[in-house]
């Protein structure tokens, strides 16, 4: 029989869900309302939110006067919220509290002068946000190998985007330490991805195929994804259920899922239940049920 293990905290973190709670409500005000970019990295959740009248933009000079802008979790430069103010725009600001941590954290280093290093993704948002609470005066790196390239300087300043890997966090942290005579590091990986790192690998352990989903857009879901098949288990990364193969279960006694920190519930039921159909009896994680309950 196949086993199939629903990991407890696939899904929308407590960033995300605010976001997209505060979004219906702006949805039910009257009103034009927009973001910057997609609410959250999943075309499922932005067609949703199309349906209810909420426009994606790229850019602010797209958004008419006295409309209203829904700021994402992921934040944006201290400017984009300024230059909303200055022409009338209507701001709900749903930046995660914990990327505003990261914010203060590197103005803070800025003003007392440390030479500031992000772990993060150049392009993600996230990170193009963090840039401009210390004036885009930072080195942006994506691995511990890309922090043997930062000069030596008297003091460096570390963070990282809340989504990364936070064993790779403590890699770029120790090439650093020889670098500087102060290092000063702000752990600002977020706790829910941390925990859905640790429960994903522990259930890659137990698993003979993984399923992780979740958009190719989403950074925390191609992080999960990475540990995932680096335990060496036959892992899968996918953004709906009908991409499941059924060949992928040839031999396969127990399936593990997780899913990224922006993927509704609604697609995570869809692939349980598809695969629960290739079960006749299946097993869920205590709790799986009450998690589908928005
Ligand atoms: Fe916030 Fe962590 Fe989610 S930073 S948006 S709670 S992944």
């Amino acid at each position: 029989r196949l086993q199939v293990y629903l990991a407890e905290k696939a899904g929308f973190c407590a960033g995300v869900k605010r976001a997209f709670a505060l979004a219906e409500k702006a949805a039910s005000k009257p009103g034009k309302w927009y973001t910057l970019g997609s609410l959250v990295h999943n075309k499922e959740v932005v067609e949703y939110f199309a349906q209810k009248g909420i426009k994606t933009v790229e850019n602010i000079d797209q958004i008419e006067e006295n409309a209203g802008l829904i700021i994402r979790s992921h934040g944006v430069a201290p400017e984009v919220i300024e230059q909303a103010r200055a022409r009338g725009i209507i701001i709900e600001d749903a930046t995660c509290p914990l990327v505003k941590r990261v914010h203060e954290m590197v103005a803070l280093l800025k003003r007392e002068g440390y030479v500031i290093v992000i772990f993060g993704d150049r392009n993600h948002p996230e990170v193009e946000g963090i840039l401009g609470y210390c004036g885009y005066d930072a080195q942006v790196i994506r691995s511990a190998e890309e922090a043997l390239s930062i000069d030596n300087a008297p003091r460096i300043g570390l963070v990282s985007q809340t989504t990364k890997d936070e064993e790779d966090f403590y890699r770029v942290a120790s090439v650093l330490v020889k670098k500087a005579q102060e290092l000063r590091i702000f752990n600002t990986i977020c706790p829910a991805t941390r925990e859905r790192q640790e429960e994903a690998l522990s259930l890659s352990r137990k698993v003979d195929l993984m399923l992780v989903i979740g958009d190719e857009t989403s950074s925390n879901t191609n992080t999960l994804y990475e540990e995932c098949k680096n335990t060496g288990v036959k892992t899968y990364k996918i953004q709906k259920a009908e991409q499941i193969e059924e060949e992928w279960l040839k031999g396969v006694n127990a399936v593990g899922i997780t899913a990224g920190a922006s993927t509704p519930d609604w697609i995570i039921k869809e692939v349980v239940d598809k695969m629960a159909g290739y079960n006749s009896g299946e097993k869920y994680n205590e709790g799986v049920e009450e998690s589908f309950v928005r």
